[in-house]
């Protein structure tokens, strides 16, 4: 069976993310960041998470040859920067104060939550690699009223505030269920 691509792309648009900025610094020491909705978890331990990059992206050998990296979560009043990072050309950065992350690279002012890593991995994917990351510092920023930004079905979205908790009675989920109090 061959797959058409539209119907591909649109079948796998149904399954909503959040939206992360990864940002770090490259070989010649221009700032580099770039939105992206591939990020998940991995493993809790060691801690580690992924993402994975179009191998036609202008910033992909950057990513390649990076130590360090940062991954931002955006929230929901975050939509501009997501736009912003997604464009191939232009300042990504103009008018942006970025924060020093611990290895130097900058980190998005604002973003949910900013998980620091350092390159662990990267696996062929395709058009795209797979980096996995090993978390080596962590930015909470999230206060009680902070969503994440939501991207479902190409659009963007917001989270329904009235979301269910996972029932905690299902069984042994290995850490999957986190408590994030009334999120
Ligand atoms: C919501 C959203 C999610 C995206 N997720 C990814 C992704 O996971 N991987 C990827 O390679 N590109 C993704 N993109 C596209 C890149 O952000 C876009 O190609 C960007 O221009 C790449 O920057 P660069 O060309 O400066 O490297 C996404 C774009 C948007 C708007």
């Amino acid at each position: 069976m061959t797959l058409d691509q539209r119907e591909l792309r649109d079948a796998l648009g149904q399954f909503p993310t959040g939206v992360v900025i990864v940002t770090g610094i490259a070989a010649n020491g221009e700032f580099v960041g770039m939105t992206m909705s591939s990020f998940n978890s991995v493993s809790l331990d060691p801690p580690l998470v992924l993402f994975s990059v179009h191998k036609n992206a202008l910033s992909f050998v950057h990513w390649q040859s990076m130590k360090y990296y940062a991954i931002n979560v955006l929230g929901e009043d975050q939509e501009e920067l997501s736009n912003r990072f997604a464009r191939a050309k232009g300042d990504k950065w103009q008018g942006l104060k970025p924060a020093k992350g611990k290895s130097g690279m900058p980190v998005i002012p604002g973003a949910l939550v900013t998980f620091e890593c350092e390159a662990y991995a990267r696996y062929e994917g395709g058009d795209h690699e797979i980096f996995v990351g090993k978390v080596v510092q962590l930015h909470q920023n999230r206060h009680e009223h902070d969503h994440p930004l939501i991207f479902a079905g190409g659009r963007y979205g917001k989270l329904d505030k009235t979301a269910h908790k996972a029932p905690a009675e299902i069984g042994d989920l290995h850490g999957w269920v986190a408590d994030l109090g009334g999120m």
